[in-house]
C-alpha cells in the first residue's frame, strides 16, 4: 500500500490486486481530512495488508469520526474491524442492508452504526456529505457521496476501470492514461461490475447518470481507479454508453487446467 493526497484535505491509501487476464486492479480507501475525520472503506483485509498500519500513517485512528463503507464487499472491509477496535470514537455509516450483509460474518456494534441513505446528507463539521448511490454498481448497499466543500464524488465501484500495471494502478493521476485505453478500461470494468447493465433500458439508466452532471464534481474517487481530476464529462460519457454491453465471461474450467498446467513442474511455460 501506498499514500498520496489528492488536494489539501484528502488522502488516498492506494493499493491493487493481478487480476488474470483483466489487468491490475486498483483496491483504493480513502481519508477526508474534515473536521471530523472520515475514513471511505478499509481496503483489502490479505494477510501481508496492514490497513490500520498505512491508515496510521496518515491519520491517528483515534482522531477518526467516521467509517464510511460504501458497501460491504470484501475488497472494501478488509481492515473494518481492526479500525472499529482502534477508533472508539468513529461511527459506521452503512445501509441497513449493509449492516445485514456485514453481520453475517461478525455481529456489528449496533449502537456504533449510523444508518445512511441515497439523498440523505451528513454534516462532518465543516462541510456536508450527500449521500447518492452511483449509476453503476455490484452490491445492492452501495452509497457513494459527493463532499460539496472540496468538490469531490466519492464514486464507490462506479467508473472503475483495470490499469495495465500495479505502477498505474496505484498513480496519483489517471489522467495520465490515454482517454481511449481509459474508456476501453471502464467498459471491460463495468461488464465484470455490474452485468446487469446490459438489460437496462438506455434512456432509464440516464436518470441514473444525470445526478452526475449537477453534481459536476471536479475530482471523481473511485476504489477502482486511481485519482481523476477535470474528467467528470468524460466519464460520464463512457458510462452512458454501457448499456447493452455484453457481460464478462469469465475463463472455463479448460482454461483454468490450461493455467495451472503452466505451474507444474515440466508443464507448458
Ligand atoms: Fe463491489
Ligand atoms: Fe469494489
Amino acid at each position: 500500500m501506498s499514500t498520496h493526497k489528492v488536494g489539501p484535505d484528502i488522502t488516498v491509501l492506494a493499493d491493487c490486486l493481478e487480476v488474470p487476464g483483466i489487468g491490475f486492479l486498483p483496491i483504493n480507501a480513502f481519508v477526508l481530512h474534515a473536521e471530523q475525520p472520515v475514513v471511505v472503506d478499509t481496503g483489502l483485509g490479505l494477510p501481508d495488508r496492514d490497513f490500520l498500519g498505512t491508515l496510521g500513517s496518515v491519520v491517528d485512528p483515534a482522531d477518526v469520526r467516521w467509517i464510511w463503507l460504501t458497501h460491504p464487499d470484501r475488497d472494501h472491509t478488509g481492515g473494518l474491524f481492526a479500525l472499529l477496535e482502534a477508533a472508539p470514537e468513529a461511527r459506521l455509516i452503512t445501509t441497513f442492508l449493509g449492516a445485514g450483509i456485514m453481520s453475517t460474518e461478525r455481529p456489528l456494534p449496533m449502537d456504533r452504526l449510523y444508518f445512511l441513505n441515497p439523498g440523505q446528507t451528513l454534516d462532518v463539521g465543516d462541510r456536508a456529505l450527500h449521500a447518492f448511490r452511483p449509476p453503476l454498481f455490484d452490491n445492492p448497499a452501495t452509497v457513494g457521496f459527493y463532499d460539496d466543500r472540496s468538490r469531490t464524488c466519492f464514486s464507490s465501484d462506479c467508473f472503475g476501470g483495470p490499469m495495465p500495471s500495479a505502477e498505474i494502478a496505484t498513480c496519483t493521476d489517471v489522467g495520465a492514461v490515454p482517454a481511449e485505453d481509459l474508456r476501453a478500461a471502464q467498459r471491460l470494468w463495468a461488464s465484470v461490475d455490474s452485468p446487469w447493465v446490459q438489460l437496462v433500458d438506455p434512456d432509464r439508466f440516464l436518470t441514473t447518470v444525470d445526478p452526475l452532471r449537477s453534481m459536476d464534481p471536479q475530482t471523481i474517487l473511485c476504489t477502482h481507479l486511481p485519482p481523476a481530476v477535470g474528467l467528470t464529462t468524460q466519464f460520464i460519457d463512457t458510462i452512458a454508453a454501457v448499456p447493452g454491453i455484453d457481460p464478462y465471461t469469465g475463463p472455463d474450467q479448460a482454461a483454468l487446467e490450461q493455467m495451472l498446467a503452466g505451474f507444474e513442474p515440466g508443464g507448458p511455460q
